[in-house]
């Protein structure tokens, strides 16, 4: 895509990825990526707002080709992905100067080896003004290092957020023009991405209130001329809210552990709760981060391993404690042929959040009658506290 237009003096000059389908070697990208750089010209100054991934140096040189200055550069985050390109854009432009956080001045020396003595730090809230526009830069750690910030440009009303709002997508245009796909990849992004930091989110967002938010210009997918969508979708998923769901993430061998899984799905969709299931062998576990966003509940189900639970189920037990969703409840159901240790070592996998446990079903072999009792059980205790904590 060629440079586009965004407000007087304000131009998208990234890249798309349309081919990239792993992020950090871990989070899957169904439908590509895109790295947004933006060139913003001041009467006085000339400005770069982020870079690109490294993959993609030669498109932004192209897109800055004929732009015979440029005096600083932003880095609000110095994840390659965004920052990758700097060192490109320093040798061309000799005179400009990295414009970053004290945290972010360290992280570009460690990652990138850039020259301290060409990196200008700056202070939450500080202004820079060059020339008919006046940027702001906010402090914003954890969205996604410590180090992060975002600017907003008083004039135009644009707010740079880097990775906050942001989604895996590559499109052929810079604005949002399927509204399903653009919410699911957003939240497929904040799931896979900014879950883990839910908490200082919500105080980032809060922050925001005060300005006046024409456009959020983020560093990954489309632009929002209409932000107020964008904003509200991330307050409902920062909210303590949850849903009336029950995720059931399992594998099965021979078997029982799958009419353990249909008896439970069947017993708690009776009673009113949405049930999301993901057969771990062949789930995409983007899928699986997206419905630990808001579901309430969580239920794993594993047959036994050499005495312990299934290694996908291990996997998927470590993925939910790292993103720390705001889950409420959870519990375990199990077949084993003559012991193991799978509820230990499940449990001890989720040591990061707040959950209370609910009395998991363990039985041997194949399920019998007073199994699928068991299961009627879990169901209902599963039921009965989403009620109790008016979980609709
Ligand atoms: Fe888009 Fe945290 O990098």
């Amino acid at each position: 895509m060629k440079p586009v237009k965004i407000k007087e003096g304000i131009f998208w000059v990234g890249a798309m990825d349309w081919d990239r389908r792993l992020f950090d070697s871990l989070i899957p990208l169904p439908d590509g990526t895109s790295y947004n750089a933006y060139l913003i010209y001041g009467s006085e100054k000339t400005v770069l707002i982020d870079t690109v991934d490294p993959s993609k140096v030669d498109i932004l040189l192209s897109h800055v080709k004929d732009v015979q200055k440029i005096d600083f550069i932003i880095s609000q985050h110095a994840e390659q992905d965004h920052s990758g390109a700097i060192p490109q854009i320093l040798d061309k432009y000799r005179e400009a100067k990295v414009i970053t956080t004290p945290k972010g001045k360290g992280l570009l020396i460690d990652h990138l080896h850039i020259d301290g003595e060409r990196i200008i730090t700056v202070a939450d809230g500080e202004t820079l003004s060059i020339g008919g526009k006046t940027l702001e830069f906010m402090h914003t750690p954890w969205v996604h290092w410590p180090e992060t910030m975002i600017t907003y440009i008083h004039e135009d009303k644009v707010l740079f957020t880097c990775d906050l709002f942001g989604s895996h997508l590559a499109t052929s245009g810079l604005y949002s023009e399927e509204d399903w796909k653009v919410s699911e990849a957003a939240k497929r992004y904040y799931a896979e991405v900014m879950m883990p930091f839910r908490v200082t989110i919500r105080r980032h967002i809060e922050r925001l209130e005060k300005y006046q938010i024409g456009t959020i210009a983020a560093s990954h997918g489309p632009v929002y001329n209409d932000p107020q969508c964008i904003i509200q979708l991330h307050r409902e998923w920062v909210s303590d809210k949850v849903s009336n769901t029950v995720i059931l993430p399992y594998v099965t061998m021979h078997g029982s552990t799958q009419l353990m899984v249909e008896y439970i799905t069947e017993s708690l969709s009776d009673k009113g709760i949405h049930v999301e299931r993901f057969n771990l062998p062949v789930t995409d576990m983007g899928k699986l981060a997206i419905a630990l966003v808001d579901a309430a509940t969580i239920v794993f189900g594993s047959p036994t391993v050499l005495v312990g639970a299934h290694p996908l189920v291990m996997s998927a037990s470590f993925l939910v404690n790292s993103l720390r969703p705001k889950l409420k409840f959870a519990s375990i159901i199990c077949s084993h042929g003559w012991g193991g240790k799978t509820v230990e070592q499940i449990t001890g996998m989720l040591s990061n959040l707040k959950l209370e446990m609910l009395e998991p079903v363990i039985i041997k072999g194949k399920p019998k009658d007073d199994d699928f009792k068991s299961l009627e059980k879990l169901a209902s205790e599963i039921a009965d506290r989403h009620k109790k904590n008016s979980i609709v």
